[in-house]
């Protein structure tokens, strides 16, 4: 019972088309279902009817995040404890948030993020047989994750952030960084015993820093930043180290600017686990390992 993981974002761009064409061609998305101004999209591994969607909007940003629940039952469950916690929610029947979505509660963060649970979104399928299937379906092009890993937000109180995400949502805290007058600036939350499927960063209420796919090696790593190169992407860091998570990541940006990392790495974490901290003076070696130093575009870029 609970949240399994994170299920999906969706995100605001002015363009839709170019938007359209970078997410299938350049990342390597598999587009499922189109509404005049949405387009639906998962990676080829993911079983469910999508994973990133993507709305035309003025501007860019986060518009909703969705975290995938095991049964129907939960969505009882956390609805009551968001609403004892003081915050409203709102039901939602399948399908009534979109083509293939499922039963929906969705409530304002107190990082002021819309935030979904959502059970029995319609399967799809991975693009393989389920009776003897080779490893990876024919014809899959750019860099074409298995699936959506995390996402990275902003909030002006990353310690409140913390408490409502753990004591009402039930994630664990993996990582942290602590700033020197004694409150977080990072906190990493986990429901797949990964190190993290969602973060907040201190910054502005309800900011996008990034979403992140999983690749499976850091060859493929390498592959992805060969094909940004190639296809003229806006490579913001990367292919590097995180000190946090241990993981390995790619940052760059779409055409509207949301910041896209691919990730690969890291490590698996019990429920029982001791959080890892990482002091400011290390916050450099924490994000980006190798150089030491954050770059000033990673501190103050979001969406
Ligand atoms: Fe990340």
């Amino acid at each position: 019972m609970g949240i399994l993981r994170l299920s999906h974002v969706e995100v605001r761009v002015p363009d839709l088309e170019l938007a359209t064409a970078y997410y299938t061609e350049v990342v390597g998305l598999v587009e499922t279902e189109r509404e005049p101004d949405r387009v639906f999209l998962k990676c080829w591994d993911e079983h469910q009817h999508h994973s990133v969607i993507l709305k035309m909007a003025p501007t860019y940003g986060l518009e909703s995040v969705g975290f995938k629940v095991q049964d129907a039952a939960d969505l009882d469950t956390y609805s009551a404890r968001i609403e004892a916690a003081g915050i409203a929610t709102k039901r939602y029947s399948a399908g009534e948030l979109g083509p293939g979505h499922g039963e929906a509660v969705r409530f304002m963060s107190p990082t002021g993020h819309l935030t979904e649970l959502v059970f029995g979104m319609e399967q799809v399928g991975n693009m393989l047989p389920l009776t003897n299937p080779p490893p990876e379906p024919l014809g899959l092009v750019g860099i074409h994750p298995p699936r959506i890993d995390h996402v990275f937000l902003t909030c002006e109180d990353v310690d409140g952030a913390f408490s409502f995400f753990s004591e009402v949502l039930d994630f664990r805290l993996t990582e942290q960084i602590m700033g020197d007058d004694g409150y977080r600036l990072v906190a990493f939350l986990e429901r797949t015993h990964t190190p993290h499927d969602v973060a907040f960063i201190t910054g502005p209420q309800g900011g996008l820093h990034h979403f992140a796919f999983w690749l499976d090696d850091w060859n493929q790593m390498r592959a992805a930043a060969d094909l940004c190169a190639y296809h003229g992407v806006n490579i913001d860091a990367g292919p590097t180290r995180h000190g946090a998570t241990r993981g390995h990541g790619l940052y760059f940006f779409d055409p509207s600017g949301n910041r896209n990392e691919v990730y690969t790495g890291g490590y698996w974490v019990d429920p029982d686990a001791e959080p890892v901290t990482w002091t400011e003076a290390e916050m450099g070696k924490a994000i980006f390992y190798y150089e030491g130093a954050v770059n000033q575009r990673f501190l103050t870029v979001h969406t």
